[in-house]
């Protein structure tokens, strides 16, 4: 018979909350700090049909997945939104017991057509990915030449679906920070939540280096010269991003520091990767091989235990333990890109 519920801590004594699914490896944008234009062209192998998890596997280890105490799933990419009828799995994933919250990460453009469909599945939250608000930056920075327009036609869609929204910013040094302050001005008091993000070294090819990175005091130096904000406290325990409030009372921003100011000790997130992999955290070099797992004979009480097992063994820190070795050391090691593993 299938076990109770069964929470896990990691070798850290963190528990497993959140479930980020990636959905495919494909997207129409090539932003350049996580599928440059040069790397991923032409004859660049994506995944094929038969190597990405079905909806059903997905949902089948979704499942476990709650029943170790996942109450969070998040679908990203590449770009989710290019898989067909995703909204048919989140339908299926909102039927999990112990889910609670079903958020898609996206650039936002195919959500003019797809908003409503995702809401009427039981998608809660959307974050869109937007770098800049003015369009020769956003242009440079997606790789595809696509002006703002259709994001943010995406985001008032989404808005007027009734879905929660937060807006990402990736910041890097020398690129689109010019675009801090209209991006603040330009959603506050709106709705949407803007969270800034400081630059990673996720992956090999994006050319990354400490030098590149904008940090969060400097974001929120930046902003607080304009509009004057104050810290506030996390909405829950692991929240990635530091929120601060605007004085004014018009909304907030929030930073997401994983360079300056990590926050490996409150990590309780899993990814998997569109063709099956578990990656126990966004820097790991090798992920587990779920997919083998699901189509194999094993039944769901082996496979939730080989899941307890793995989160046990779990002791990833690495944004806890970057210096300039380590960002070497792995950019020398085997890639793991953003656009595989989801951000
Ligand atoms: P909320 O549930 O809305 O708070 O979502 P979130 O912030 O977890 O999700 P989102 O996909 O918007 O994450 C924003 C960005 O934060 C990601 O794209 C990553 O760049 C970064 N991020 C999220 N989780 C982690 C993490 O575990 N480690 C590190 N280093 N960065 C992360
Ligand atoms: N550093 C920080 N954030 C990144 N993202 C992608 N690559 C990086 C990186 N190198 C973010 C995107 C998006 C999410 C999927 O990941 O902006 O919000
Ligand atoms: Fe695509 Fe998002 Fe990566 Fe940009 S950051 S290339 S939109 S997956
Ligand atoms: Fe979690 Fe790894 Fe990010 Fe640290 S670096 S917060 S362990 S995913």
């Amino acid at each position: 018979m299938q076990k109770r519920t069964q929470e896990v801590y990691d070798s850290l004594s963190r528990p497993l909350k959140d479930l980020r699914i990636s959905v495919t490896d494909q997207c129409n944008f090539r932003c350049s700090y996580c599928m440059p234009a040069e790397i991923f062209g032409p004859d660049f192998q994506f995944l094929k049909q038969d190597e990405l998890l079905s909806f059903d596997e997905i949902t089948r280890l979704a499942r476990q997945f709650a029943k170790l105490g996942v109450e969070k799933i998040r679908i990203t990419g590449g770009e989710p939104l290019l898989r067909k009828e995703l909204h048919l799995l989140i339908a299926e994933l909102k039927k999990i017991d112990g889910i609670k919250d079903i958020a898609l990460t996206t650039n936002g453009v195919f959500l003019v057509k797809q908003a409503e469909k995702l809401k009427e599945a039981g998608l809660d939250r959307i974050n869109v990915s937007l770098d800049a608000i003015e369009d020769r930056v956003f242009r440079k920075m997606n790789g595809r030449n696509v002006p703002t327009a259709p994001v943010l036609k995406g985001i008032d869609r989404a808005q007027e679906a009734g879905l929660d929204i937060k807006v990402n910013m990736v910041v890097k040094k020398g690129v689109n920070e010019s675009q801090i302050i209209p991006m603040a001005r330009h959603f506050k008091g709106s709705g949407v939540i803007l969270r800034f993000i400081e630059f990673m070294d996720v992956g090999n090819t994006n050319g990354w280096n400490f030098q590149s990175v904008v940090t969060k005091k400097e974001i929120v130096e930046k902003i607080d010269e304009v509009f004057s904000l104050e810290p506030a406290d996390a909405n829950y325990f692991g929240e990635v991003a530091d929120r601060f409030r605007y004085t004014d009372g018009d909304g907030e921003v929030g930073v997401i520091s994983s360079v300056s100011d990590s926050f490996c000790s409150s990590c309780t997130r899993a990814r998997l990767s569109a063709d099956g992999k578990l990656f126990t955290c966004l820097f790991a070099q090798r992920g587990e091989d779920l997919r083998s797992v699901v189509r194999s004979q094993m039944e769901d009480a082996e496979l939730f235990d080989y899941l307890i097992s793995l989160w046990k063994d779990r002791d990833d820190r690495y944004s806890d333990e970057r210096t300039e070795e380590t960002v070497k050391a792995k950019q020398n090691g085997p890639k793991i890109e953003m656009s595989y593993i989801g951000g």
